[in-house]
């Protein structure tokens, strides 16, 4: 009941929620609304109660708004421009319409659920209200079409460092782009983009990290695959510094990358990665190939030597290892 109350106030924010509408939606009484308003207060919300109007949020904790982020950030373009939901079914889909309309780069939409949200290979990807980060930034880079897997991989080598220097975690890079605590994965990229020949016009980067689930509410399925960085941290970690810190660090990356190419962004990845000289399955649309990786090439792909000695270069493909 507690995550469903937050949630009818952030989705109200600035308006006042009537004891009564609440008690309805949430099927229980209106003292135990106010039980809940007063918990929640004592938890750090600040809740404005008034008589005959109701309750009103006026901020509350570990929030990712705009004036939560504020407090963080310390980039010149990225994030100065934020588009918040509590509840989206994509972020993905918010992003491209802004870009459509001309939304400048840098411009992040932030929600605090997605209820349809988009993975890679089109899987889906669950974020749980409150408890998630489910960012899309608006990027438009002056690259190829083809380059931009490199771009994911600069994402991952920025989220890597945010994720370390925020929560002091040791993190590890699987090829392309999946970022994983002893094994389990903690974040989801997807990278999408609106293309004219020759030129990537608009990228929508997508990240997706499990922040402060507790194990309870990792999903059935992902719970032996995934972890949040909560559990494994053992404490809360504070959402919009974690997000300022990713917007930062994929600012200076970004421009590196965009003004120097992918060399020194290549060695980045691969001291963060442990997709390299390792025996693993890669499942392709052409089949499966069980082998040793080798690297990846100044593009960005995955070179992998079979057991019969015949090299392949992968662009994309679910690994095993
Ligand atoms: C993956 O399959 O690993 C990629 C998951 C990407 C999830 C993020 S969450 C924010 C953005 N909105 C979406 O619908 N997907 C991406």
């Amino acid at each position: 009941m507690k995550t469903k109350l937050v949630q009818l106030l952030v989705e109200n924010q600035g308006k006042y929620s009537s004891g009564e509408a609440l008690s309805q939606s949430l099927g229980v009484s209106r003292t135990a609304v106010w039980k809940q308003i007063d918990i929640l207060k004592k938890n750090g919300y600040q809740i404005d109660s008034a008589p005959k109007k109701g309750y009103k949020l006026i901020k509350r904790p570990n929030g990712i708004q705009e004036y939560d982020l504020d407090l963080f950030l310390q980039t010149k373009r990225f994030g100065q421009k934020v588009t918040y939901h509590a509840s989206v079914p994509t972020t993905q889909s918010v992003a491209h319409k802004l870009a459509e309309n001309g939304a400048s780069e840098g411009h992040v939409v932030l929600a605090d659920e997605q209820t349809s949200g988009r993975g890679r290979l089109g899987r889906s990807w669950h974020s749980a209200f409150g408890t998630s980060i489910s960012m899309s930034l608006i990027l438009r880079p002056l690259l190829e079409p083809q380059q931009i897997p490199q771009l994911t991989l600069v994402a991952a080598v920025a989220l890597t460092r945010a994720i370390e220097k925020v929560t002091k975690l040791e993190v590890d890079i699987k090829w392309p782009n999946d970022i994983l605590i002893n094994g389990k994965k903690i974040v989801g990229i997807l990278t999408e983009m609106h293309s004219e020949p020759g030129l990537a016009k608009v990228v929508i980067l997508g990240i997706g990290i499990n922040v402060n689930q507790s194990a309870l509410e990792l999903t059935q399925d992902d719970r032996n695959q995934a972890t949040s960085l909560s559990i494994e941290a053992g404490m809360e970690i504070n959402r919009a510094k974690l997000v300022a810190q990713i917007l930062y660090e994929l600012e200076w990356l970004y421009d590196l990358y965009v003004e120097n190419g992918f060399s020194e962004l290549k060695v980045m990845w691969e001291a963060r990665s442990i997709s390299i000289r390792k025996r693993l399955k890669a499942q392709t649309i052409n089949g499966t190939i069980i082998g040793t990786s080798k690297g990846i090439s100044p593009e960005g792909a995955l070179l992998i030597e079979d057991d019969a000695g015949v090299e392949h270069l992968l662009y994309s493909a679910d690994i095993d290892q």
